[in-house]
């Protein structure tokens, strides 16, 4: 970790008033046994095995936990079982062939409903397509689409013939798509010719295309066409057309491909504590149980409800609760297309409502907008329908909380703030909505079987009330197994600082500060490493920085966050430029445009901030965590460390001064 450990341990984090589960949602909760947590402990690890049973294993596994090679755990070894077939095939053998799999809200009200046998035969032409194209049982399929049907169907065809799949979330860059084909070797992709996105037609495939300019593998290429006459495109060498193939296909079927336990179900990369994203390797047995175990007692998914996780498949969160926990466990999932604002910003409860959604999941970014658009937009339609809500992403403070519970859920519905990472697979943190009293503001206990621990620099938990490292103590079936660039930075990154391997004690370290209570519940108060978190988005701060000082012109960067009160965290960048380069308002045009191009305009800075020079220590590294200060208009510590302190007074009165 960085040398910067503060995380602004004096802000006050209010936890409003407590609330107890609404009976009437505790009368039908799939989990209701308050015993559950002593259980999980006595019988640890086979307590996992209630997630495992949620499963159809084609093989049943014959260890729940192989701990001799820490941290490179192993769970459910010996076991096979195909996720595709867990998702799909067998819920047409339980006689739900007509049942709806799921429930596509496009960007311009124009909807498709796939059921479950639907499903089934566009996996199965598509998988017998990659099949053709020379796909073969574990090559990395890169998957660049956004969200359309085909994205599902095509993650779960590549987990049919047992090809992991590496999905690039759509808004990404050229130049991001490239780094990630290249570190994983992929070649293989699907992606489209664009997509809407607030009425505007955006060209995906031109930014494919950019990609595989820079790659030096060959690249099979399936465009799914989405816009047809409004983005005409020409397919090029090892192109194919992703409707032209299904036709091709028509009617083929592929038996699912039985795999380990421990193979690899598909890659997601996501921002580290370095300029290069990690891969993050999620395996089959363990990440689709517990994916299918906390869509069951945590969101309290059903069979006969419809779900909505409103989030993207290109980001950890869509790929564990819109396709694979809700599909392993039978029920509807909504997918949608669009933002939330358009055409009106009624549009997600207009889809609630229409669809009677019984589960519904965001992030607090939108819950905040909500917020701030008022109660009349949820008040123009029927949510009745709502049975539990769920927060995902970034902390969550107790009014956006509370106006969530009162102005969606009618204080009738739960909500559970869930706490996880790329990195977990699936929720670790969270209230169990039919059993645990929920206070606003703290994400609430580890689940049952996650021995969550805060503890100090040392190691040693922390006193409830004082902040501390968000750690894990015990490992858990959906945890990430490796890093796909290796397994040394896979300890680096996770293992080094809190474990201590002579005592057999392997301690995972989230990156996240948090504070404890005397209840054990949890309030998060953000990274500590850097990276940034925006929007629920992960940003390195390595990454945006070095697209900075690629501008001509720029000598120096540095990139914080910056709290903006409700609006949570934005990006602020302090720039130093080269002498002789004085218009800076074409270096900041520069600068945007680059990051843009290497990141995506999810990583463009609210704000930057040109200076002559940045603070350093003695021996020259940039105070970054003094930066961060700055932004938020903190009190700052001692500078007297610096080289240049007097440069700090003169950042702050221009910080203060905009
Ligand atoms: C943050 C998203 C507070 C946290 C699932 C974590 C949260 C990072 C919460 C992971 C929450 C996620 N309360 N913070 N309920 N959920 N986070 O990998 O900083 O995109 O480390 O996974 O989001 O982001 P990631």
């Amino acid at each position: 970790m960085v040398d910067r450990n503060g995380w602004g341990g004096d802000r006050p984090v209010l936890t409003g008033s407590r609330r107890s589960p609404p009976p009437s949602f505790v009368e039908q909760a799939n989990v209701t046994d308050s015993g559950i947590y002593d259980e999980f402990d006595a019988n640890w690890p086979d307590c996992w095995e209630r997630a495992a049973d949620l499963l159809s294993w084609n093989r049943p596994y014959e260890t729940v936990l192989e701990d001799e090679n820490a941290p490179f755990y192993r769970w459910f070894t010996g076991g096979q079982l195909n996720a595709a077939e867990n998702c799909v095939d067998r819920h047409l053998e339980a006689g739900r062939k007509t049942h709806t799999a799921i429930r596509w809200e496009g960007k311009h009200g124009d909807r498709k409903t796939y059921t479950y046998r639907d499903l089934y035969v566009a996996i199965n032409e598509f998988a017998a397509a990659l099949r053709e194209l020379g796909v073969e049982e574990d090559d990395v399929v890169t998957i660049y689409l956004p969200m359309i049907p085909e994205l599902p169907i095509a993650m779960l065809a590549c987990a049919r013939i047992g090809a992991p799949h590496s999905v690039v979330f759509a808004g990404l860059s050229a130049d991001a798509l490239a780094t990630r084909m290249d570190a994983a070797d992929s070649e293989f992709l699907v992606t489209c010719d664009g997509y809407y996105r607030r009425g505007d037609a955006f060209n995906q495939k031109s930014k494919a295309d950019n990609a595989r300019l820079k790659l030096a593998q060959d690249v099979r290429t399936v465009v799914v066409d989405r816009l047809g006459e409004d983005l005409p495109h020409v397919l090029g060498d090892e192109e194919f057309d992703y409707h032209g193939l299904r036709e091709e296909f028509a009617g083929e079927t592929v038996e699912p491909v039985p795999r380990d336990a421990e193979d690899m179900l598909f890659l997601m990369y996501t921002s580290g504590t370095t300029g290069e994203p990690k891969g993050v390797v999620h395996t089959t047995g363990g990440y689709l149980s517990h994916v299918a175990w906390t869509s069951h007692a945590v969101l309290d998914v059903k069979p006969e409800d419809t779900y909505w996780c409103a989030a993207d498949i290109g980001w950890i969160t869509g790929h564990s609760y819109i396709v694979y926990g809700p599909l392993a466990l039978g029920t509807t999932t909504v997918m949608y297309e669009g933002t939330p604002d358009y055409p009106d910003r009624d549009r997600l409860w207009e889809i609630v409502d229409r669809n009677a959604v019984d589960i519904f999941y965001t992030a607090p970014t939108a819950i905040r907008a909500f917020m701030k658009w008022g109660e009349d937009y949820p008040d123009r339609h029927d949510l009745s329908s709502l049975r539990l809500l769920g927060s995902v992403g970034e902390p969550i403070s107790p009014r956006p909380w509370n106006w969530y519970y009162e102005h969606v859920g009618n204080g009738e519905c739960p909500v559970v703030d869930t706490w996880w990472q790329t990195e977990t697979g699936a929720v670790t943190i969270s209230t169990l909505p039919g059993i645990d009293e929920m206070k606003p503001g703290a994400a609430g206990p580890g689940l049952p079987g996650i021995d969550v621990r805060v503890v100090d620099e040392s190691g040693e938990p922390v006193e409830p009330g004082e902040s501390g490292y968000l750690t894990i103590a015990r490992p858990w079936p959906g945890m990430v197994r490796t890093l796909y660039d290796g397994d040394d930075r896979f300890r680096a990154e996770y293992w080094d600082q809190f474990s201590a391997p002579d005592r057999g004690e392997w301690w995972y370290g989230s990156g996240d500060a948090a504070r404890i209570d005397e209840d054990g519940y949890i309030t998060v108060l953000g990274r500590v490493d850097d990276v940034i978190n925006v929007s629920g988005r992960r940003l390195s701060t390595m990454e945006i920085e070095s697209a900075i000082t690629g501008v001509e012109g720029v000598a120096e960067a540095a990139v914080v966050g910056r709290s903006s009160g409700t609006n949570g965290t934005d990006i602020q960048a302090y720039v130093s430029t080269e002498g002789g380069y004085d218009d800076q308002g074409a270096v900041h045009e520069a600068i945007v445009d680059n990051i843009e191009a290497a990141i995506g305009p999810i990583a463009r800075p609210t704000d930057v901030l040109f200076t002559p020079e940045l603070p350093k220590t003695r021996s020259g590294k940039i105070m970054r965590r003094l930066l961060e200060d700055v932004a938020n208009d903190e009190e700052l510590g001692d500078t007297s460390a610096l080289r240049n302190p007097e440069i700090v007074g003169e950042i702050q009165a221009e910080i203060r001064e905009e």
